[in-house]
């Protein structure tokens, strides 16, 4: 099929380069012409382990493309994906503003039947609202469809989410436009979801959300486990082998953070309390994730006591591993709050510490793991890239002024390392003890 995806960021660039390998013909938009000129040259604007490579090989099989020009797109195109960006305004509410605007130019450059989908996540009745857009700018009595195909890929897995997903979700109101959907997901033989364009994107804010909870009921947990020396990750372990709750986004730590939950439970509970309802439980979800940050500021003070001049090593910026994104990490707001009271900053990240150069000041950069190590006073762990799972720690214990590691992601087993020599504390691991 030829296929334009409006939006080359995150979920956009996958989209396009993924239904590419499957064999369309894809057409990658963006306003950003910099952006398309790099994408055109191989310069991926993002890193996402694969996506290099997918592009590349699918755009020397001409099956990709890159243009910032919509009217081209959407003559070429008889699906119309929108991947643009849905940002968060001050009180919450999704800025739909983007949407409108391409929805807009759809409608103006059409000039035969086209199915217009919903890819970037949106608030509920968005579907709607793009259909009236369309109605109101459109030139002649052509016919269209608006569909909604929301996605659940995740950054660092996101080609293989995409090829091999749990589900494909498809909200749609005619049979052309579910026929055109359901082939075009054909090849991934995974269980399809066809409902109501409604339907279809509560199910996204609805996942997102339950999976945030999840993360804050378990970071609720962790907090009983300290104040009676339990061990959260053997209650997940516990917990997770029920089938009815399963031990995914069981994993107690700093909070989430990314582009993603913090912004759309903003928008869930927003778009509820506009709707009449007052989410309480994505409420206390976003309190609880909000504390645990300040929580772990407590447990580096618990054991530094004075923060003011210590050197603090920190390990990951990013908001998780494989990836280089540092939007709402948790590690922003936490080295913020440190270098308030006066503590000195050394950071490593794999693959963020660009990006962090951009936000962050007065701090310095370490070129792996063991420089960063060299004189500080404590090390913390922000993100669990797997090579901090496989450090030399004997090695790190000598370079550190004090061998301290408070670990926000619980990577350490707290016995192995109180055997190694290290003051050990992690979330939920037990009491913490002081030394
Ligand atoms: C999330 C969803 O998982 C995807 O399904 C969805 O498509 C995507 O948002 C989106 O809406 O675009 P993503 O934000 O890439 O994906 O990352 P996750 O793997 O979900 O992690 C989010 C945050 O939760 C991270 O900060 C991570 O460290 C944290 N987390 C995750 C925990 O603290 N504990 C866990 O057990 C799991």
């Amino acid at each position: 099929m030829n296929i334009s995806i409006v939006g080359s960021g995150y979920v956009g660039l996958v989209t396009g380069a993924c239904f590419a390998e499957l064999g369309n013909k894809v057409s990658c938009v963006d306003n950003d012409s910099k952006k398309i000129k790099g994408l055109a040259k191989g310069i991926i604007p993002i890193y996402e382990p694969g996506l290099k490579e997918l592009i590349l090989s699918n755009a020397k099989k001409k099956r990709i493309k890159f243009t910032s020009s919509i009217k081209e797109a959407v003559g070429a195109s008889e699906v119309i994906f929108i991947a643009v960006g849905t940002p968060s305004l001050d009180n919450g509410e999704a800025d739909l503003m983007g949407i409108e605007n391409v929805a807009r130019n759809i409608a103006i450059n059409m000039q035969g039947y086209r199915l217009i989908v919903e890819k970037s996540t949106v608030p509920v009745e968005t579907g709607q609202w793009v259909k009236h857009t369309i109605h109101s700018y459109i030139k002649h009595n052509i016919k269209f469809d608006v569909a909604s195909n929301p996605e659940f890929l995740r950054e660092g897995q996101a080609i293989n989410d995409f090829m091999h997903p749990d589900r494909i979700v498809i909200g749609v109101e005619s049979k052309k436009a579910k026929d055109i959907l359901t082939s075009l997901y054909k090849p991934l033989n995974a269980p399809m979801v066809v409902t109501d364009i409604n339907s279809a994107e509560l199910i996204k804010h609805a996942s997102n959300s339950f999976l945030a909870a999840k993360i804050s009921f378990i970071n609720a947990v962790a907090r009983i486990c300290d104040k009676v020396g339990a061990d959260v990750v053997e209650v997940a372990q516990g917990m997770g082998l029920d089938k009815r709750i399963g031990r995914a986004f069981l994993n107690a730590g700093i909070g989430y953070g990314g582009s993603c939950f913090p912004k759309d439970l903003d928008a869930f509970i927003h778009i509820s309390e506009k709707l009449g309802y007052d989410f309480s439980l994505l409420k206390a979800a976003r309190g609880i994730n909000q504390q645990q940050k300040a929580f772990f500021l407590n447990k580096i003070k618990d054991v530094l006591w004075i923060i003011k001049d210590k050197t603090i090593g920190v390990l990951g910026l990013a908001f998780k591993p494989n990836t280089d994104d540092i939007r709402s990490a948790p590690s922003l707001e936490i080295i913020k709050a440190l270098q308030d009271e006066g503590a000195k900053i050394k950071i490593y990240d794999p693959q963020a510490q660009d990006k962090g150069k951009e936000v962050l000041s007065n701090v310095k950069f370490s070129k792996d793991a063991y420089a960063l190590s060299r004189g500080c006073d404590c090390l913390i762990i922000m993100t669990e890239w797997d090579e901090f799972k496989e450090l030399d720690l004997a090695k790190i214990k000598k370079l550190l002024k004090r061998p301290i590691i408070i670990d926000g992601r619980n990577i350490y087993e707290p016995r192995q390392m109180q055997k190694l020599g290290f003051h050990y504390v992690g979330i939920g691991r037990g009491r913490d003890s002081k030394k």
